[in-house]
Order: structure tokens, then C-alpha cells, then sequence
């Protein structure tokens, strides 16, 4: 016989609905919604609201970067994510300069091995060739990978020149798969980190000032610019400021699909968190984009409210105050990356729903649902229905706490968000069916993740691709020729 679980008496919020219901789970799906469900364990909901669990689209989990790795693995990180209701992340596959793009994969296969919540994958362009042209293909239709990632910044490591980009853009469009972009320009960056050194400006506020949001405004327009030529979507990542927003908006305004992914940190922390004269409060809050001022945090809760700005991630990429260290004397060379996994869901739904900022339903929208479906795993995730998977989060509003690093899952050794109180916490978190928050008890299970496959999108913008329209044959125009010839 089946075991069923069945979360009773709860408040099922979606993105479109709010309502009274039981859910009824089965080997790892949802079998029955409705009123009054019965089965062989019940998990009490009053009071709580029953959602789809949390998705962050942007994680780096054990990532080589700036000299050393990511210290949270896929086993601490995606404890981390299921003890704050998320019960999915992708995280980014990282060829080296020439390396296989199907030999990276084979590296996240083993690293995600461990991982207790499910999972799947982007993948970085970090170079471009032939046989990354090549590979594209193999990973969209065969690796179920349908995102490819583009950095515009870190000139001299992972940054991709605008002809590799349009090559790459060029090709999503003729896969079906949607290309991502860290949007700052990598050229101007240098050439102010370059100067701020000189000068003698080598603390971790060097960093805010390098970059400032003119580099991501210029980045994001050209991206779009691009993706438009291309004929391909667009998805920007960690959306920090006004200037990038502003191009997302009007391009969507202008009937092109593009979305903007601004992080939990941007939307409540600011740049005054680099001027702390602790010179490791100010490292450890090190990351690209940096933190901005209120009028930029406003611009961000204004897009999730309407629309113009899709969906709230972390860019979890955590390193201990040992390895923001390496860059004493010179900020360049502090790990970029911040945390955040554990307290997306929390800290949004406090600063967020609490607030009257965003309403529970565009809670669920910006957390899950809208990047299920730009990822295209909708209905799998990111979805309360017969026959999703039964990945859940049962909020309980009457559960807080303060934010700790020393009560965290992740391995770091402090939180960004320390000191921060959150009003809602989850009182159960289900992954495929399986209870990893019981009454708020952490019970994680290692290796229980598991990839999850996405194909191909339909290529709908490929045949009206502006980059056909721009290379058709033209009428030779022989007017300009001189009469007395050449
Ligand atoms: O500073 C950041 N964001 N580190 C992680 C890598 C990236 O750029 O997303
Ligand atoms: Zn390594
Ligand atoms: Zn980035
Ligand atoms: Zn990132």
C-alpha cells in the first residue's frame, strides 16, 4: 500500500489563488486537492500557507572562482535552501577556458551528487568555438539544459566579448534555449578598478565605486540590444539598480521577452554596509553588482510589484571571512559572492508581504512560479496541482526568528542578513513528498536531489530574428559610383 501524506487545514496560495484546501501527496506528487483529505500522515497547516516551494534560479555551490572555491557545497547549500522553503536551485556549470562543456557537466553531476533538494543546471559560456558551438546542441537536447550563461564582467577570467555573446545568443535562438547575462561591462570596470588602486583606494568600498550603475545600465541595454539581433529571449541576472531595470522595462514595453532577476540582498541591504569601518563587515558584503542606495532598492520592489522585474534569487555564492581575506590591500582581489539561501523565502516575505508591498500571490510568482515557467519545468515546479511534484513550503506566520550565523545551515562563518528579524518561517518544507522541515526541525537528507531535466523552449522569436531581417540581400545601390568612374 502507498504511504500519503496529506498537509491539513492550511491555506493553499498559488500565484493566481488563494483558498482553503487540504493536499493529498503521493509518491512524491500531489494527488488530490480539496477540502476535508484524508491519509496516513497528516501534517497540521492551521494557520500556515501552503505554496509551492521556493526555486532560486542562481546559486554557485562549490564554485572554482577568484582563486579558490565557493565554500558552500550542494550538500550545506541545499540544506541551507530547504530549511528557508526553497526546494529547488540551479546552479552554474563552469567550463575552464577550452574545456568541454559536456566535461562540466560531468563535474556538476558529481559535485550535485549530494545535494538534498532538487536541482538543475545553466550553462556557462565561458569561451567560444566551434565545439562549444557544437556542444550547445548536445546540452539543450540531451542534457536537459536549456539556459546559457554570459558574464560581461570579470575581464581576463570569465568575461565573453560581444561577438562570442552574439555567436552564442545566435544559437540559443536556433535551440530553443534562453541565454542568461551578468550585465556590467567588464572593460570599464578594469579600467576603474585600475585607477582606484593607483590611488591608493584599495578597501573593500573600492569595489561599490568600480562598479557603479552606469556599468550595468550600458551592459543590460547592449545585452538586449544583442539578444534582439539574435531573435533570442533574454534573462538578466541579479538586477541590482534603476539604470538596468529602466532598459528591462522598456524592452519589454517594446514587445521584446526580457527578464530581470533582482537578489533578496539588493532589495534590503545598501551600500552603507561598505562603509562600515570593520574592514571584514565591509569584505564580507563583497559581491558584483554591490549593494546600492534606497533610490535603486525602491526602483526593484516597484518592478516586482508590477511586473516589470520577474523573479527573486540569491547568487549564493558564500566564502568565509578567511577567503574574503585574500583581498587585504587590495579589494580586486576579494572573493565576489554573498549568501542568502536560508533566508530568501523568510526575509522576502518580511520585508515584502508584510510590508504590503507585494501581495502572497506575487510572493509565490517572483520565488517559484515565474521561473518554473521561463525555465520550463511548469507544472513539474513551481505549481500546487494534481500531479506536480510535491515540492512545498507550509509558511506559519506566527513563526520568527533572528537571523543568526551561528544558527545558519550554510558553512560560513557569519550572515549578511545577521541581526535581521523575519515574521514568517516554514513550519514544513516537502521535497518530492519528502518532510526535510518537520514543525521547523531541519531533517535534510543527502543525495535525496535530483536533476531536474528542461527541455528546449519552442523557438518562436527565430523566424521574425531581426538578425535575418538585418542580413537579407539587399538592392545594390549604384548612384553613389563618381561619373568620372575609378
Ligand atoms: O559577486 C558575485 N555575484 N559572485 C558570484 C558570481 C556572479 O557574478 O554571479
Ligand atoms: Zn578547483
Ligand atoms: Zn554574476
Ligand atoms: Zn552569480
Amino acid at each position: 500500500l502507498k504511504m500519503s501524506k496529506v498537509i491539513k487545514g492550511g491555506t493553499v496560495v498559488t500565484a493566481d489563488l488563494t483558498y482553503k484546501a487540504d493536499v493529498k501527496i503521493e509518491d512524491g506528487k500531489i494527488v488530490e486537492i480539496g477540502p476535508d483529505l484524508s491519509g496516513d500522515e497528516i501534517l497540521d497547516a492551521a494557520g500556515c500557507y501552503v505554496m509551492p516551494g521556493g526555486i532560486d534560479p542562481h546559486t554557485h555551490l562549490e564554485m572554482p572562482f577568484m582563486g579558490t572555491h565557493s565554500s558552500d557545497d550542494f550538500y550545506a547549500g541545499t540544506r541551507a535552501a530547504l530549511a528557508g522553503g526553497t526546494t529547488m536551485v540551479v546552479d552554474f556549470a563552469l567550463p575552464d577556458p577550452g574545456e568541454s562543456l559536456l566535461d562540466a557537466v560531468k563535474k556538476w553531476d558529481n559535485k550535485s551528487a549530494r545535494a538534498c533538494c532538487d536541482y538543475s543546471f545553466h550553462m556557462a559560456i565561458t569561451w567560444w568555438g566551434e565545439q562549444v558551438f557544437n556542444e550547445m546542441k548536445i546540452i539543450t537536447e540531451e542534457k536537459g539544459i536549456n539556459t546559457f550563461k554570459h558574464f560581461m564582467a570579470y575581464k581576463g577570467s570569465l568575461m565573453v566579448n560581444d561577438d562570442e555573446m552574439f555567436a552564442s545568443f545566435k544559437r540559443c535562438a536556433e535551440l530553443g534555449a534562453t541565454p542568461l547575462v551578468h550585465a556590467e561591462n567588464g572593460d570599464l570596470v578594469a579600467e576603474m578598478t585600475a585607477k582606484l588602486l593607483a590611488e591608493g583606494n584599495t578597501g573593500p568600498e573600492g569595489h561599490a565605486y568600480s562598479r557603479p550603475p552606469q556599468v550595468e545600465g550600458e551592459a543590460t541595454n547592449r545585452a538586449i540590444m544583442i539578444a534582439d539581433m539574435a531573435g533570442a529571449p533574454l534573462y538578466v541576472v541579479h538586477t541590482s539598480c534603476e539604470e538596468s531595470h529602466e532598459a528591462i522595462r522598456r524592452a519589454k514595453l517594446a514587445g521584446k521577452r526580457v527578464w530581470g532577476e533582482p537578489l533578496i540582498q539588493h532589495l534590503v541591504l545598501d551600500e552603507s554596509e561598505y562603509f562600515n569601518e570593520d574592514w571584514d563587515h565591509a569584505a564580507r558584503r563583497v559581491m558584483s553588482p554591490p549593494f546600492r542606495n534606497k533610490k535603486h532598492q525602491d526602483s526593484l520592489w516597484a518592478g516586482l510589484a508590477s511586473g516589470t522585474l520577474s523573479c527573486v534569487a540569491t547568487d549564493h555564492c558564500a566564502f568565509t571571512t578567511e577567503q574574503k581575506r585574500y583581498g587585504v590591500g587590495d579589494f580586486s582581489k576579494i572573493p565576489n559572492g554573498t549568501g542568502g539561501l536560508e533566508d530568501r523565502m523568510p526575509v522576502l516575505w518580511t520585508y515584502g508581504v508584510e510590508t504590503g508591498r507585494i501581495t502572497m500571490n506575487e510572493f509565490v510568482a517572483v520565488t517559484s512560479t515565474n521561473i518554473a515557467k521561463i525555465l520550463n519545468c511548469y507544472p513539474q515546479k513551481g505549481a500546487i496541482l494534481v500531479g506536480a511534484d510535491a515540492d512545498i513550503v507550509v509558511m506559519d506566520p506566527s513563526m520568527g526568528k533572528t537571523i543568526t550565523a551561528e544558527a545558519q545551515a550554510s558553512s560560513i562563518d557569519y550572515n549578511v542578513f545577521e541581526g535581521i528579524e523575519v515574521s514568517a518561517l516554514p513550519r514544513f518544507v516537502l521535497s518530492r513528498g519528502y518532510v526535510a522541515v518537520e514543525n521547523g526541525e531541519l531533517k535534510a537528507k543527502e543525495g535525496h536531489g535530483e536533476f531536474v531535466a528542461r527541455d528546449p523552449n519552442a523557438t518562436v522569436n527565430t523566424a521574425l530574428s531581426k538578425w535575418k531581417e538585418l542580413t537579407a540581400p539587399r538592392p545594390v545601390v549604384r548612384a553613389g559610383i563618381p561619373a568620372t568612374g575609378v
